[in-house]
């Protein structure tokens, strides 16, 4: 499969060139691969002398959706013994003013902008395509059809019809590079993702948050207000990383890595799995600086695979010989089992 990686260029370092960075994602170049997830980060501002926005991978801001949302009732964030569960809601003030008071500060401060979007159906996330094509900080567009906390939050992103149908709206609709977020909450995660690919998605990003609950046993009640949410941090990387195994091994598209994410050798696991980025979620709620704690580390880490650059690792996971093909991979109908 090839290598959607092009980097450009090293840092000289005291002891030579330090291995380069930079990464590329088709045609979303990014000065290195370490990006902070939609929903975790704010809009950035609120980072504010906690981190240094401009050595940023790539800024994702909240989800935004064609009109202000109030997000659904609390709790909205419970956290577990082995992860954070969250049920926000899409809790956001709505395109116009994402683009009148919060971009231009965001995107001011260097790192790419990649807008997060998000509606109830397909026209929805056409329209916010055509909203965001051409304004000034735009990167590129993640489509966000895995949100697991609102009602058609997940429409598009469980059904392989329904996703390539949107990506490929979205891309009629603007010049943009287009992601496709996806969920891990389906049977098939490879079909999805080759729908997204037919669309005309630049890139993947897996995953969003999985399906979770917690209960009050004592007041016999859920603890979160909408009772379902999604689970998120360390307990859920070794969902990510399959996900991004069986992408990788099955459909030729970038892929950006999201899961669990907090020490540099989490960072490398994804790359050599086959992911071209990644991104960090909940790690930024216990530290926020850890996007750029894991920047500093990662020439380190190339260096000790002997890697001059970040693309040289990506997806060179050594897989044994015998090992039992995907069910996933081999499934060519595009189907999902519970949708026959
Ligand atoms: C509190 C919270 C809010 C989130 N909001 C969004 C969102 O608005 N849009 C989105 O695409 N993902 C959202 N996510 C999902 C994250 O971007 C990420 O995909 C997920 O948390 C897995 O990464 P992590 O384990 O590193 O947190 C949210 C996650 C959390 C914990």
């Amino acid at each position: 499969m090839a290598n959607p990686e092009h980097p450009s260029g090293s840092t000289p370092g005291p002891r030579g060139p330090a291995p380069g960075v930079a990464v590329a994602l088709g045609r979303l170049r990014l000065p290195n691969p370490i990006l902070v997830a939609s929903g975790t980060f704010g809009y950035g501002r609120e980072m504010t002398g906690l981190v240094d926005l401009r050595r940023l991978g790539g800024a994702i801001p909240k989800t935004i959706t064609p009109l202000p949302r109030p997000g659904n009732v609390p709790w909205r964030t419970v956290e577990t013994a082995a992860g954070l569960l969250n049920s926000i809601g899409l809790d956001n003030d709505g395109v116009d003013s994402f683009v009148a008071n919060l971009l231009p500060w965001l995107a001011a401060c260097g790192a790419p902008v990649i807008v997060s979007i998000a509606g109830a159906n397909e026209a929805d996330f056409v329209s916010l395509a055509r909203r965001l094509d051409g304004v000034a900080g735009v990167a590129a567009l993640e489509l966000n059809i895995s949100c697991p906390n609102v009602s058609h939050g997940v429409d598009l992103g469980t059904d392989p019809v329904a996703c390539r149908s949107v990506v490929a709206g979205v891309r009629a609709a603007t010049a943009l590079p287009v992601i496709a977020k996806l969920t891990p909450n389906v049977t098939d995660i490879v079909a999805i993702a080759r729908a997204a690919r037919d669309g005309g998605a630049d890139a993947v990003t897996l995953i969003n948050t999985c399906q979770g609950m917690a209960v009050d046993w004592r007041r016999r009640k859920p603890l979160l207000g909408n009772v379902i949410g999604g689970l998120s941090g360390p307990a859920i990387k070794p969902i990510a990383l399959r996900c991004v195994h069986q992408v990788r091994q099955a459909v030729d598209i970038p892929i950006i890595g999201v899961g669990g994410i907090m020490t540099i050798d989490d960072v490398m696991e994804f790359l050599v799995t086959g992911a071209s980025a990644v991104q960090v979620g909940t790690a930024n709620f216990a530290e926020p600086i850890v996007s750029t704690r894991l920047l500093d580390a990662l020439p380190g880490a190339l260096a000790d695979l002997g890697a001059n650059q970040v693309g040289d690792i990506v997806g060179t996971l050594a897989l044994p010989t015998a090992v039992a093909p995907c069910p996933s991979s081999a499934a060519t109908t595009g189907r999902l089992d519970h949708a026959r």
